[in-house]
């Protein structure tokens, strides 16, 4: 009797599978519901990159004590960050023929970044201010949260890390972040760059996982580089960072 209930269970479990495309990879939406979720996010994760390269090479522009309009606005940004997605993707962040959804998450992504830069108008072009802490990670924070604030039922992008090397509190990864950053994206076998996906859930929300890693390059050590401890211009210690090592994670959730 009890055997039969699993059994009768267990089909309805295939059934729902089957219905969601995970089990047969049939199309839902055009491809399958787990290839279109990889694809938002991995979007997702490429207009924020983009766009934070574009606060990262302006940096010197940024910190300039001489005031007045710099002109980094949030469209001048979205539109140098465009660039760099073209080259990297091959199509523009909105386009004909896109995914709905996607197209949804990546406007409201182009709406967080054009927020941020008109709220911090006043820090960039101060008069006479040098350093002024708008450092590409503050930045895509900013943007990850303001995303969050419009469409945050939908899907969450955060930057997180390996928990050692967490500077600010709210980039502390999950529990399940944790998990596969220490089991997967660092064991010695993993290869070097590829993302992991998993139909898992979130918040006791179903939802597609993707983590994407990223690695410190030579640009990132004198912050987060050696000597361990020392501080740095942001006033946090350096975590004594090698060049090639995992630094962070972005990680994206889809809800489903
Ligand atoms: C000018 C100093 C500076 C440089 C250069 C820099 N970072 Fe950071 N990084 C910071 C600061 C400050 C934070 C904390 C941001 C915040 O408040 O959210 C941070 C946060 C992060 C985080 C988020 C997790 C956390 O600790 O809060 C990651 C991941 C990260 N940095 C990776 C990198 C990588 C990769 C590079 C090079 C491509 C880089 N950083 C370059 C200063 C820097």
């Amino acid at each position: 009797m009890r055997k039969h209930r699993i059994w009768l269970h267990s089909i309805a479990a295939i059934v729902a599978l089957c219905a969601s495309g995970v089990l047969t990879g049939l199309p839902v939406r055009g491809q399958s519901a787990d290839e279109q979720d990889m694809e938002t996010a991995l979007r997702l994760a490429s207009l924020l990159r983009s766009a934070r390269s574009v606060i990262a090479s302006n940096q010197d522009l940024i910190n300039d004590p001489k005031g007045g309009d710099k002109g980094l606005t949030g469209d001048h940004v979205l539109e140098l960050a465009t660039v760099a997605y073209l080259k990297a993707n091959g199509t523009p962040p909105l386009h004909d023929g896109q995914d709905p959804q996607e197209a949804r998450l990546i406007e409201a992504q182009m709406q967080a970044i054009r927020a941020v830069m008109a709220d911090n108008q006043a820090t960039i072009n101060a008069d006479g201010v040098g350093f002024k802490g708008f450092v590409p990670a503050v930045f895509g924070r900013l943007v990850n949260e303001k995303f969050a604030g419009l469409v945050g039922t939908e899907a969450q992008v955060k930057v997180t890390a390996p928990p050692d090397l967490i500077r600010n509190r709210k980039a502390i990864p999950d529990a399940w972040e944790t998990r596969i950053i220490a089991d997967d994206l660092m064991s010695q076998d993993w290869p070097k760059g590829q993302v992991y996906a998993e139909l898992t859930d979130l918040g006791g929300k179903p939802a597609y996982r993707v983590l994407v890693p990223e690695y410190y390059s030579a640009g990132c050590l004198s912050c987060h580089g050696e000597p361990k401890g020392e501080i740095d211009v942001t006033g946090y210690p350096k975590e004594g960072g090698r060049e090639g090592d995992l630094g962070g994670v972005i990680s994206i959730s889809i809800f489903r």
